[in-house]
Formats: C-alpha cells, sequence, structure tokens
C-alpha cells in the first residue's frame, strides 16, 4: 500500500497534510527517513512511525451501536443525522457503514464496519442469521399469532415470510413480544404484525447472530467489538 495512503486511512490527516509531514521528514520506515507518498509499504513487515510514534496498521474496525430513535441507518443524508454521524473521528476516517437497516424510529442493535466481505455474509439470505426484536403492540397478541409466525404470514407485497419465532412476554391493549427472524425485508417486523392486524408501537433490535445488545451502552453510544465478539462473527458468516 502506498505510505501516504496508508497514513491517511490510519487518520494522521487528508492525503494532503500526510505529505506534508513526508516532506518534512517526519516519516521513517524500517528506521529510514521517507519523504516519497508514493513509497509502497509491506503491512505486515515494514514498520512505520511518524513523529517518533509507531503507526499500527489496521484494515477493518468493528463497532456495536445501541442506535436511538430519529437517527438513520445510512452513511449520509442531506436532511438527517445518519448513525456514522455519531461516530468519533477516531472511527470515522475507517469509513464504517451499517450492516443492514434499521427503520428511522428503531432502536438497538446495530453492527457498523468497514468489512463488505463480513457484511455481505452476515445478510446474505442463504445464511439466514437470526435477528431478535423486542417490541411493544397495539393490540392483543394472541397465541395463533404466534404460530401464524411459525408457519409465515402474507406481507402487503405478496411475500411469504419464512418461520419467526414469536414470544409473547405480556399480552393486553397494548402487549409486549421478543420476535426472532431469520430475513430482513423491509420494515419486516411492522409489516408481519400488520399482516394479523395488529401495529409496532415501538420496535428494538436486541441481537443479530451470536451478538447481543450490550446493555451498558447508552442510546446513541457505541464501542468496538472485543476480539472474541469479531470471531464468533466470523464463525456465524462462514457456516
Ligand atoms: N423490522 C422493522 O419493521 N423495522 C426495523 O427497523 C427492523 C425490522
Amino acid at each position: 500500500m502506498r505510505l501516504d495512503k496508508l497514513l491517511s486511512n490510519m487518520g494522521y490527516g487528508s492525503r494532503k497534510e500526510v505529505r506534508q509531514y513526508l516532506k518534512n521528514g517526519a516519516v521513517r520506515v524500517n528506521d529510514e527517513t521517507e519523504k516519497k507518498s508514493g513509497a509502497i509499504i509491506n503491512t505486515d513487515k515494514d514498520s512505520v512511525t511518524l513523529l517518533g510514534e509507531p503507526v499500527v496498521y489496521r484494515e477493518f474496525i468493528y463497532l456495536m451501536m445501541n442506535k436511538p430513535q430519529g437517527v438513520l441507518s445510512a452513511t449520509e443524508d442531506s436532511r438527517d443525522k445518519t448513525v456514522v454521524d455519531l461516530l468519533s473521528e477516531d472511527f470515522t476516517h475507517f469509513n464504517p457503514f451499517p450492516v443492514g437497516r434499521l427503520d428511522k424510529d428503531t432502536e438497538g442493535f446495530l453492527l457498523l464496519t468497514n468489512d463488505g466481505k463480513l457484511a455481505h455474509n452476515l445478510l446474505s439470505p442463504k445464511k439466514n442469521v437470526p435477528k431478535t426484536y423486542y417490541a411493544h403492540i397495539s393490540g392483543e397478541v394472541t397465541n395463533q399469532d404466534a404460530e401464524d409466525f411459525q408457519n409465515g404470514v402474507v406481507l402487503d407485497d405478496g411475500y411469504k415470510t419464512k418461520a419467526g419465532e414469536l414470544h409473547i412476554l405480556k399480552s393486553g391493549e397494548t402487549s409486549e413480544i421478543e420476535l426472532t427472524i431469520t430475513e430482513g425485508k423491509f420494515h419486516q417486523v411492522k409489516r408481519m404484525f400488520e399482516a394479523v392486524d395488529k401495529k409496532v408501537v415501538y420496535l428494538k433490535r436486541l441481537s443479530m447472530g451470536p451478538l447481543s445488545l450490550d446493555e451498558a451502552l447508552p442510546l446513541g453510544t457505541y464501542r468496538e467489538l472485543t476480539n472474541e465478539e469479531v470471531e464468533m462473527l466470523f464463525r456465524t458468516s462462514t457456516t
């Protein structure tokens, strides 16, 4: 990888700013001053320092966010705030994007990464990665609804859903449920309840694959996944 690209990818400034560092002799590669921005670096072998500090190269980042309502699951938007707007510059220079979408009014577990291959695998319909949601439903949710979800319900566009696991936590005028589905159709949970004449009034994603929302994360905050969590995700996405 080019030296200027490596330094700017790692957050040391724009390509222009990085070139200035190089010109000033602030960058050393394997203990020799390197001034050429196009110098090719082997990220496995070469050691790079900037102003005496080691530059540690990382290609991918993996973040878990507790998405708040009112924020779009997108990287940019001309009107609304996006989940990427909630990240600090320490992470935005990696160009992360959300893996799949939560609606603007949905809260909870959202994975952000710049690892396109992992994201693709996790979202692939073939992988059947389970996602569990907690919801408040206007209307009395019944065992019949649970049976219907198990058998698959027909959405407004004629699509029949795969089996969903519905647990009724509280049934009444407003019900509380947990639902696990293995697909990610547009507005899927809301449309599944519409298919049984009920309305989702609050929706929060609790988990995706092997990972559950870290309850210590307040809404709107995020943290990096641990190595163990990343490995768990990889195992899910490759089996
Ligand atoms: N299903 C929905 O209806 N909305 C979401 O945000 C996620 C799943």
